[in-house]
């Protein structure tokens, strides 16, 4: 670990290193760079340790049943919970689908565990059945499950040949294209959104609910275009798509979209909106799956969605609620999930932005200890009701993509102290627990499926970026890595609504590292220094902040149109053409 006088001497070493002594300071850098490569291996073996304590505890007091209670060392079978705020219709015999098992396979990939990964993938293929009377959360049970065997499936059957010769036959991908054709039942509607809710024997049930999220109907593409290509059946793809052109033809003239919704009416519930619960995967799906499938259509929908989100959400660096219908302000909340936005912004390439709110976050978790669930930012105080921390992986997970995008050694040291505080107050005999309230650390018995899919995951790769190294992966909002394939970008005829001939497409990802580092112009990325921030487009600036220049070229690359931003005769930076 860094003493604070080493890291004071490389804080203030570094930058002149790069700017004045490139040779004088050569050793200077390589020791620091040794440094940092000890540091991350050190750290990647607790992120390991982490991992084990919670997946061996699961294996030994809750498999096969859903998770992990780890302060009574025993399990809950908590499929038809997630979602169900008020634990309605839950099932009358249902013994679990080792559900953090499912969430474990890409983990263990992740972290080269191929043994235990045939030996979960050859006990699954064997063992689990979506034949059950249980009513589960279509979005959870996609992200989750779909999302989890979809992903062990492309890890079991790409060229790494990480199982044993002939031992998987497809198992996983039969057992998702079996969940697959349970998911239609709830695309049954006369507006083509999904219920919120499906039994996975029987249906959609009477009297079901016709209430449902804007991330319910809007993060299905991912999961369900993956198993379309992989099966071969369009039918997957083509209800995720026709529900998602669904919800964005409800979009108001601001270009935003609300957060509950009707789905037999196609009518917004709450109109009050922002990047946090409701809709927050719903941006993150509409990028990813322009990455993964290549679609004009989605670029299109995310970049409204996202410069309206720039415009009307963010203060600064927060990001606030306002009525879809107005940009007026209506809640002013920090929320945990929030916290992934930064990751975005980072696929994006909006750097400056991504690096700005995420220290915020940092800031706030720092000063609990963990993130609280919802914080009042115009009262400055906790929510009454909602000061929990169930083992969320956000932060860290913005944390990872902006250490890759900048190799910044300061995220290596969030990322430790995030760790640190994760052993510290949830760290049990039995796994990690949940946290009731942040501000007692009073526990709660429950271990996640996500932190093993997602939490340990993305501090491990943080730590030990091997495995991005092999291929280019996009994260679905799970954390199941899924592969960029230049296959999967011309698959389906192009049906897609006419788009804007001036959005740009992100020029061969497949030459680059991973999808992490992903940016709109690698080839004018290639060209600038290291240190140089980008900036694109999609950056709003702050009416406040001053974006002073004297040239062109300290206004840096529009990333949507890949020009040279202007200065203007007033002397700011601007998108306006060079004249
Ligand atoms: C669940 O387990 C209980 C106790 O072992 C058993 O009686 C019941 O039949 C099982 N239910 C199902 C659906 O397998
Ligand atoms: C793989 O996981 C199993 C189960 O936790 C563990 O016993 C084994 O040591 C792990 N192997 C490696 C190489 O980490
Ligand atoms: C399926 O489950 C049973 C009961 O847990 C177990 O004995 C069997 O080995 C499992 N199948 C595989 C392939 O692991
Ligand atoms: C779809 O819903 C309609 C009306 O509720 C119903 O009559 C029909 O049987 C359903 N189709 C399927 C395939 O479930
Ligand atoms: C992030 O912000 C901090 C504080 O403003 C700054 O020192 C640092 O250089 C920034 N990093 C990047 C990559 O923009
Ligand atoms: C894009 O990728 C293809 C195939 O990998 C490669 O042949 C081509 O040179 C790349 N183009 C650029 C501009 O990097």
């Amino acid at each position: 670990m860094a003493s604070p006088r080493f890291t004071n001497l490389v804080r203030r070493w570094v930058p002149l290193c790069i700017i004045t002594l490139p040779l004088l300071c050569g050793f200077a850098m390589s020791d620091f760079n040794d440094h940092i490569a000890a540091k991350r291996k050190y750290l990647s073996q607790e992120a390991r340790k982490m991992f084990y304590h919670a997946y061996d505890n699961y294996l030994t007091y809750a498999f096969p049943h859903d998770e992990l209670k780890p302060l009574s060392k025993s399990f809950t079978d908590s499929l038809s919970e997630l979602g169900n705020l008020k634990l309605e219709h839950l099932p009358q015999s249902y013994n679990g689908s080792a559900l953090t098992l499912i969430e474990s396979l890409s983990s263990l990939v992740v972290m080269g565990n191929n043994t235990e990964f045939e030996r979960a993938v050859l006990w699954l293929s064997e063992n689990l059945t979506f034949d059950v009377d249980a009513r589960i959360s279509l979005f959870e049970c996609n992200i989750r499950v779909l999302g989890g065997l979809v992903s062990a499936h492309l890890l079991a059957t790409d060229s790494s040949k990480r199982l044993s010769q002939g031992k998987y036959n497809n198992e996983l991908l039969d057992l998702a294209n079996d969940l697959g054709r349970r998911f239609l039942w709830a695309f049954n509607t006369s507006t083509g959104l999904p219920y919120a809710w499906i039994n996975l024997k029987h249906g959609v049930m009477e009297d079901e609910t016709t209430e449902t999220s804007t991330s319910g109907c809007g993060s299905l593409i991912l999961e369900m275009g993956a198993l379309s290509r992989l099966t071969g059946n369009p039918i997957y793809d083509a209800a995720a798509l026709r529900a998602l052109r669904k919800l964005w033809s409800m979009r108001s003239s601001l270009n935003l979209l609300g957060t509950t919704l009707d789905v037999e009416t196609g009518e917004w519930l709450e109109y009050s909106s922002g990047i946090g619960a409701g809709i927050d995967s719903f941006y993150e799906y509409l990028l990813k799956a322009y990455i993964l499938f290549g679609r004009d259509e989605f670029w299109h929908m995310f970049h409204s969605s996202y410069l309206a989100v720039q415009k009307h959400f963010r203060h600064g660096p927060w990001y606030h609620e306002a009525d879809m219908r107005t940009g007026k302000a209506t809640y002013w909340q920090l929320t945990s999930l929030q916290a992934f936005w930064p990751g975005l912004q980072v696929l994006v390439g909006d750097i400056p932005a991504a690096n700005l709110t995420h220290r915020e976050f940092f800031y706030v978790w720092k000063r609990f200890g963990v993130l609280p669930e919802r914080y009042l930012l115009d009262r400055a105080m906790l929510h009454p009701t909602e000061k929990y921390y169930p083992l969320r992986p956000e932060l860290a997970e913005s944390t990872l993509y902006l250490y890759q995008a900048t190799k910044d050694p300061w995220y290596i040291d969030v990322g430790e102290s995030i760790m640190k505080s994760l052993n510290m107050y949830t760290k049990v005999d039995g796994g990690f627990a949940s946290i009731r309230d942040v501000s007692t650390m009073q526990l709660e018995d429950h271990q996640h499926s996500f932190f093993l899919a997602e939490t340990c995951k993305y501090l491990y790769l943080l730590f030990d970026s091997s495995f991005l190294a092999s291929e280019n992966y996009v994260f679905t909002t799970e954390g199941h890595p899924l592969p960029v394939r230049s296959s999967w970008h011309d698959w389906l005829p192009d049906v897609s609504m006419p788009t804007d001939v001036t959005s740009v497409k992100i020029n061969n990802l497949s030459t680059k590292s991973s999808a992490l580092s992903s940016q709109i112009c690698p080839a004018l990325l290639a060209t600038l220094k290291e240190d140089q921030p980008v900036e694109s487009a999609c950056h709003i600036h702050d009416g406040r902040a001053s974006h002073r220049c004297e040239s062109h070229e300290e206004c840096g690359i529009d990333s949507t149109t890949c020009r040279q931003r202007s200065c203007s005769l007033a002397g700011y930076c601007g998108l306006w053409l060079l004249i």
